[in-house]
């Protein structure tokens, strides 16, 4: 196959993990016949550095023309202090998210046999948790009419959802449920929110399209007692903007570290993929990141596109690079390897794979 992929590697530790990715996917084409052609551009503190605008024209060009673009982490400490800041580098992600139609946000969670020890959670607790979360990315209190009032003392944020909004991203979560263990729960405040209330009628209706799959709903505070109590029970999530946000960084905890999880964001353009840690930006430079969450985000961009061999291919050797400690200090701290030593450990095992799984 002949791609075209964008490359938005940003702030921080993001230029470091995305170079390990690109390593592992020129592998990838070279063991299977592929062309891929890579256009980079900047994106966040970088492009307000360089042009004044996190998100640039080039920049949306490179994605809008990309068959699925790679994005590494965005932000920067001098923003983070300053709330009166008006141009902020996570505008571009935002303005990315919404120009380009991103509407659902896919991050998967699963507990690695190798590495149960490190999280904080009981291993009996986490052991086989494999689920993974349908966060809606445009909408929401994210992209309601927000302000202050003329008193500048107080300020407002809406939430508002559209029917169709919601409906678009639930039936994406039933059609994965299908090909998984056939249950979606749906995370909300219905008990307090009207625009809850419109999420369950939609996701009713939704539901009674799909009579072989299990449903569940839960109160945002209840599932987050319930990632913590009994992660197992959960196969598809669907939810909201913010309440994604907040209950995917903490199901991330379940995986031993957020170095590990990968993300997809797709919808009407195209498709990108990135790691769902921050920027980082005190481990910039030093080499010492985990690049796998970036190298496991080029598997879903390359299954997305079809390429599911290969996917599996880079999963194989994720794995495996898991279970022989070829790992980054987070996971170890006793023996570890850098950034780019665990990308082209990953790379060597890609090569040496056998091709059919
Ligand atoms: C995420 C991040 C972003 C979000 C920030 C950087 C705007 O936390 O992708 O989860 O809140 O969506
Ligand atoms: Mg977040």
């Amino acid at each position: 196959m002949n791609k075209n992929i964008g490359v938005l590697p940003g702030d921080g530790i993001g230029p470091e993990v995305v170079a390990e990715a690109v390593k592992v996917m020129n592998v990838i084409a070279k063991k299977f016949g592929h062309t891929f052609e890579y256009h980079y551009a900047d994106v966040g503190a970088i492009a307000i550095d360089n042009t004044g605008d996190p998100l640039p024209s080039e920049t949306l060009e490179v994605c809008l023309h990309a068959d699925a673009f790679l994005f590494g982490a965005i932000g920067h400490p001098k923003y983070d202090n300053d709330p009166s800041a008006k141009v902020r580098p996570e505008q571009g992600l935002l303005r990315l998210r919404k120009e380009l139609g991103l509407f659902a946000n896919i991050r998967p969670v699963v507990a690695y046999d190798a590495l149960l020890d490190l999280s904080p959670l009981k291993k009996e607790r986490i052991q086989g948790v494999d689920l993974v979360m349908y966060r809606e990315l445009t909408g929401g209190i994210y992209f309601g009419d927000k302000g202050r009032l003329n008193d500048g003392k107080s300020a407002y944020d809406t939430c508002l959802y559209h029917d169709y909004e919601i409906q678009r991203i639930v039936r994406l979560a039933f059609n994965a449920a299908q090909k998984r263990r056939k249950k979606v729960t749906l995370i909300d405040k219905a008990n307090v929110l009207e625009n809850s209330r419109l999420w369950r009628e939609e996701f009713q209706k939704i539901a009674a399209e799909y009579p072989d799959i299990e449903v569940d709903y839960l109160f945002v505070d209840n599932a987050a007692m319930q990632m913590i109590l009994w992660p197992k029970q959960f196969d598809v999530i669907v939810t909201g903007n913010m309440f994604g946000d907040i209950i995917s960084d903490e199901s991330s905890v379940i995986a031993g570290s957020l170095g590990l999880l990968p993300s997809a964001s797709v919808g009407e353009k195209t498709a990108m993929f990135e790691p769902i840690h921050g920027s980082y930006p005190q481990a910039a430079g030093l080499n010492i990141a985990n690049p796998m969450a970036t190298i496991l985000s080029a598997a879903m961009l390359l299954e997305h596109l079809d390429m599911v061999e290969e996917a599996a291919a880079i999963r194989v050797a994720v794995d495996k690079a898991l279970r022989e400690g070829y790992v980054t200090q987070d996971l170890n701290k006793e023996k570890y390897y850098s950034t780019s030593e665990v990308g082209d450990w990953i790379a060597l095992k890609v090569k040496a794979l056998e091709v059919s799984f």
